[in-house]
């Protein structure tokens, strides 16, 4: 099996999913799916694979709807989509063939259209849409909808944030009013980011509460050094030491395919036999790289978009994660209230005497994959990698190995 990082990975290469693939099509057996991840964690790889190998009793449609603007390009997307999917000669076709010429749409060169009249009844065409495929498809359809959350937030400023709260509620109508119809929401950012807005003002709604939201976790560590091994055979970089150096890639990349396939690349360019010593090298420059190729950076610059005016916190928040390791939400407390300077009023409620905001802040940071939590409620980085990465940038050096979760182990 040849690296590939970033790229598209045949059905047959995804390793390590199969359980969490063949747990994902039971669950759909019986509701609808919202599908998290840190990104780059492998949710695409999934969901494609899941569309290449279909069960007997459900098939899936995959769409990127990252580019979706507004619902009536959704719509529009979607029977592009279901269309694909239909084939050409059959009953279900001709029903799709139907209801589009019904709702005034066209086809040109294969394109879906919808009438672009003002006011077009969006919600009609969706309703009429899934609850025609939930009635006609055979065997049943889930639809995947990759990157959703990106895909709203995008309705909501092009339109209006009303629209999305409409759509949101009309998913979910259809949800309830066709018992077989099966939805999965996925993407990189988190729909809560999206809902806990809404909420905040003052939308009461919860959507997607019919939904099971389902974590899709790291490699566990014998398939990551089962990837990591395969791609180092494949790559014909096997020597004495391969097995070593598989282990240790596996580890010190906490079980991220990504960056896993980013490391074989780097050896195959190099074209050097795997071994602990190369690896551990390649793992260090990428840390340290100013361009950045496994754009760490990033889990630094989405701080802004993710908490607004509490952004300037969650990075006091990680630094002091990244100097001692674990913290109780106390400690955390106590820190922000001596070493921060809070510039607006919602960053200085967290240094108040209510622990409630920072409670709050903790919890969406748990969301978004920053932190984890140990039994005895210290919080800590949820990624012994990315803590790293942070403690190069703030240039506080290596861990000594006691304190470093990757090595201590
Ligand atoms: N199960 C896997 N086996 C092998 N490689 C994988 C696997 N999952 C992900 N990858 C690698 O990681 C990259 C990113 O995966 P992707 O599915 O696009 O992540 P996400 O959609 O969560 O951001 C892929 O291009 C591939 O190189
Ligand atoms: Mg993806």
């Amino acid at each position: 099996m040849k690296a590939i990082p970033g790229g598209i990975i045949a059905p047959t290469d995804v390793i390590g999913r199969d359980q969490l693939i063949a747990r994902l099509w039971s669950i759909l057996d019986g509701q609808s799916l919202v599908l998290t991840a840190e990104r780059r964690m492998g949710k695409t790889t999934v969901i494609r694979k899941m569309t290449a190998e279909p069960v007997e009793s459900l098939r899936a449609v995959y769409m990127d709807v990252e580019r979706v603007n507004s619902p009536t390009e959704l719509v529009e997307r979607t029977a592009q989509a279901i269309g694909g999917h239909l084939g050409r000669s059959n009953q279900a076709r001709r029903w799709l063939e139907d209801l589009w010429s019904a709702l005034g749409g066209t086809e040109f060169a294969g394109v879906l259209k919808l009438p672009d009249a003002k006011g077009l009844p969006w919600k009609t065409a969706l309703e009429r849409l899934l609850g025609g495929l939930a009635a006609h498809a055979n065997p049943r359809v889930a639809l995947i909808w990759d990157e959703f959350p990106w895909a709203l937030q995008k309705i909501a400023r092009a339109e209006r944030e009303a629209v999305v709260v409409d759509l949101l509620d009309t998913l979910r109508g259809l949800r309830q009013m066709h018992p077989s119809l099966r939805l999965v929401f996925t993407g990189s950012i988190g729909l809560h980011h999206v809902l806990v807005g809404l909420q905040d003002r003052g939308w009461v709604h919860s959507p997607i509460n019919d939904m099971r939201a389902v974590e899709i976790p790291p490699l566990a560590p014998p398939d990551a050094v089962h990837l990591a091994l395969e791609l180092v055979r494949g790559e014909r970089l096997d020597g004495a030491d391969a097995t070593a150096a598989a282990e240790l890639i596996a580890r010190e990349l906490d079980g991220v395919p990504y960056y896993i396939q980013h490391v074989a690349a780097k050896l195959a360019d190099a074209g050097q036999a795997a071994s602990p010593g190369a690896a551990s090298r390649i793992i260090q420059d990428a840390l340290t790289d100013p361009d950045d190729p496994w754009q760490l950076e990033h889990y630094r610059s989405r701080l802004t978009s993710y908490y607004g005016p509490t952004s300037a916190a969650a990075r006091a928040l990680l630094d002091q994660l990244a100097t001692h390791g674990l913290l109780t939400p106390g400690d955390l407390h106590e820190a922000l209230k001596l070493d921060f300077q809070p510039d607006n009023d919602t960053a200085r409620a967290l240094c108040g005497p209510d622990r409630e905001p920072l409670r709050r802040l903790l919890k969406l940071m748990q969301r978004d994959h920053y932190l984890t939590q140990d039994a005895s409620g210290r919080l800590g980085f949820r990624f012994p990698l990315i803590r790293r990465w942070w403690r190069l940038d703030l240039g506080l050096g290596p861990l000594p190995p006691a304190d470093d979760p990757v090595r201590a182990d």
